[in-house]
């Protein structure tokens, strides 16, 4: 029972931490291990918010946006873990791997991929979740179709978000199709279904998310790819960030609690969401606010 209520008020205190999170109004943390961060006593920590279930913005039953997804409540575990108070910065996909390399976070926390190219800016933690990899098209186009081969055809206008390994899934299984890079997942799942595109690379669970909202998205096919799995992107060369963020995930997959956070994502992902950034004032932006009714 003790562990309900704990469990009850640290969701309720997560919510209200993440809740326009660009900056914590609290403290440094006591930093329990003595690691070096960005900010002292800080995690601060990268993402993309346009990815459910990993992070995207959960509505209230008022339309406010707050921060959701198992990416984000294992930043806030992990954040506890370290004795650290947590920071998210919310930005586009495509710039993260640049703000790693420029020392600009502690961590990214954004579904990615163990990427060979991107250990120049950053270090890997172990994987943390199983996801893989889908091609997507829409029910009316699911017919042209057949199978992975049948996408490398010049007739057709296939899409991947920009700077993420589904860019190198495109070039590698539709390399004649026309391809079109779109900096939000949201952007491909709209142009998908207005009939802009004919098909699109993403993550599996990820697709499996939209398709809630958007019941037309059909998965074709699974799309291989070397690495089955996420992980969290530590600051270059920080060993000791990397151990002990290591111990934490390892702590919080074994012991059930990710798999809570994943059974949470997935519920808030199905209800009023928003995947994309806020405005500087932390809104909506206007125009987009019907797509995600
Ligand atoms: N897993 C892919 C990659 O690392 C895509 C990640 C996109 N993440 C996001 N939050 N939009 O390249």
């Amino acid at each position: 029972m003790k562990k309900i209520i704990a469990l009850a008020l640290s969701a309720i205190l997560l919510l209200g931490l993440l809740a326009g999170c660009q900056s914590s109004e609290e403290g440094p943390g006591k930093n329990t291990y003595g690691l070096t961060t960005l900010k002292e006593g800080y995690l601060t920590v990268l993402t993309s918010p346009d990815y459910a279930p990993y992070e995207f913005y959960a509505l209230d039953a008022d339309g406010n946006p707050s921060l959701a997804g198992f990416d984000m409540e294992l930043a806030q575990y992990i954040a506890d873990y370290l004795g650290l108070t947590l920071e998210v910065i919310p930005m586009s996909f495509n710039g993260i791997v640049g703000e790693m390399a420029a020392n600009g976070a502690d961590l990214a926390m954004a579904g990615l991929s163990p990427d060979p190219d991107r250990e120049t800016a950053m270090d890997f933690s172990d994987i943390y979740y199983a996801g893989k990899q889908a091609f997507v098209t829409v029910e009316s186009k699911a017919s042209q179709f057949t199978d992975l081969a049948s996408t490398n055809n010049a007739s057709f206008s296939i899409a991947a978000q920009t700077g993420t390994i589904q860019m190198d899934l495109a070039a590698e299984f539709s390399p004649n199709a026309q391809f079109v890079s779109l900096p939000k997942a949201t952007d491909i799942i709209a142009e998908l279904v207005s009939g802009k595109l004919d098909g699109a690379y993403v993550e599996w669970d990820v697709a499996e998310a939209y398709k809630q909202n958007y019941p037309e998205l059909t998965i074709v096919c699974e799309v291989p790819y070397e690495a089955d799995g996420n992980v969290i992107g530590v600051a270059k060369g920080n060993a000791d960030l990397l151990k002990y963020v290591n111990e934490a995930l390892n702590k919080c997959v074994d012991e059930g609690t990710f798999a809570t956070y994943v059974a949470n994502a997935l519920e808030l992902a199905a209800g009023d969401n928003y995947q994309g950034l806020l405005d500087d004032e932390g809104n909506i932006p206007v125009e987009t606010t019907a797509a995600a009714e």
